[in-house]
């Protein structure tokens, strides 16, 4: 068994850690961390002191917050109130994440795969779309310096910070998507409550833009959800691309999912592209780390029959901005 000491001191390493990541972004989930630190009753809660344990602790406790169960300034109280359901949170919630913003980076990859392909219909299948929010990207508004694209009265418009401008004339493509399905292998429902709740009680407290989006981007799922099939999307992809039609073109498209699968998966995943790219229209658009030591997103397209692979940009993992490459 764990010495109280080493685990009083793994406790006080990971939420200081997050303290850290938090300081700047989120000063209630910061000063959180620091007090928690300290605190034997998160001890109690808690087996093992992995990375994510504060924001999976945070996480739970913002669900409170959402339910209206705790409020952030009496923690102490919900930690005591609610230690059953914390605990468990803790130990089967993995940290669920879905962030819409991501859409804005996505579109230019998405209409400049239709450019090159010629195509004005769209199958679309995302690897690891947790709730579908980016599965909709149609539904949003996007503004960028060249030119707005999408629905002109959609209540969610996404904005970022262009250092390399999307060319308008990318804009002027208006593919329609016809068919939209996600592999997850933890999907999240948000058509009720609670998968709403679950994906808000990951965004940070205080970060109420985010929020907001989120909330308008779940309304747009709510209008008429994509199909989301459960699973491992290594496993589950070939057998979705054998089966997809022949008159539309196919988009496999992946943001900060491939990362979580070891380097065999990637190769199966590549491979069955390319296999399926020789049999008919397809393409793939990656949205990740150029490198495993920076913390900037490469986009990549790639479009079959020709399979050639262009890199069209940088831009923030989070979507706030993009830097497109192509005059
Ligand atoms: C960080 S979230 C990103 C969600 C979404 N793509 C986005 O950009 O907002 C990663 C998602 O990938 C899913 N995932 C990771 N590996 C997977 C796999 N091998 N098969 C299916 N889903 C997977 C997780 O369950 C999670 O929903």
């Amino acid at each position: 068994m764990a010495r109280l000491t080493d685990v009083a001191e793994r406790q006080r390493e990971v939420f200081l850690e997050q303290a850290r990541h938090c300081d700047g972004r989120s000063p209630v989930y910061a000063d959180l961390c620091r007090r928690l630190a300290g605190e034997p009753r998160v001890a109690r809660l808690v087996r093992g002191w992995a990375r994510d344990v504060p924001l999976r602790l945070l996480g739970g406790l913002h669900y409170l917050v959402l339910a209206g169960e705790a409020r952030w300034d009496g923690v102490d109280a919900a930690l005591a109130a609610h230690e059953d359901f914390l605990r468990r949170f803790v130990a089967e919630q993995p940290v669920q994440t879905n962030e819409v913003q991501r859409s804005w980076v996505l579109l230019p990859c998405f209409l400049r795969v239709a450019e090159r392909a010629g195509a004005d219909a769209l199958d679309l299948v995302e690897l690891g779309p947790s709730a579908g929010l980016n599965l909709v990207w149609d539904r949003y508004r996007y503004a960028y310096r060249a030119g707005e694209w999408g629905e002109a009265r959609a209540p969610l418009v996404l904005r970022g910070e262009e250092r390399g401008p999307v060319p308008g004339s990318l804009l002027a493509q208006r593919p329609c998507v016809r068919r939209r399905l996600g592999i997850d292998r933890a999907p999240v429902d948000v058509t009720g409550d609670e998968g709403a709740r679950l994906l808000e009680c990951f965004v940070w407290a205080g970060q109420d833009e985010r929020l907001r989006r989120l909330r308008l981007a779940v309304d747009a799922v709510r209008r008429d959800p994509p199909e989301l099939v459960r699973g491992d999307f290594v496993e589950l992809l070939p057998e979705v691309l054998a089966s997809r039609a022949a008159d539309a073109l196919t988009v496999v498209f992946q943001s900060a999912a491939l990362g979580y699968v070891d380097d065999a998966g990637r190769t199966r995943v590549r491979r069955v592209l390319r296999r399926e790219g020789r049999r008919g229209l397809l393409a793939f658009v990656s949205a990740g780390r150029p490198r495993r030591d920076e913390p900037v997103w490469g986009l990549r397209i790639v479009v079959w029959p020709d399979g050639e692979r262009e890199f069209v940009g940088h831009a923030d993992y989070h979507g706030a901005w993009i830097d497109w490459e192509r005059a």
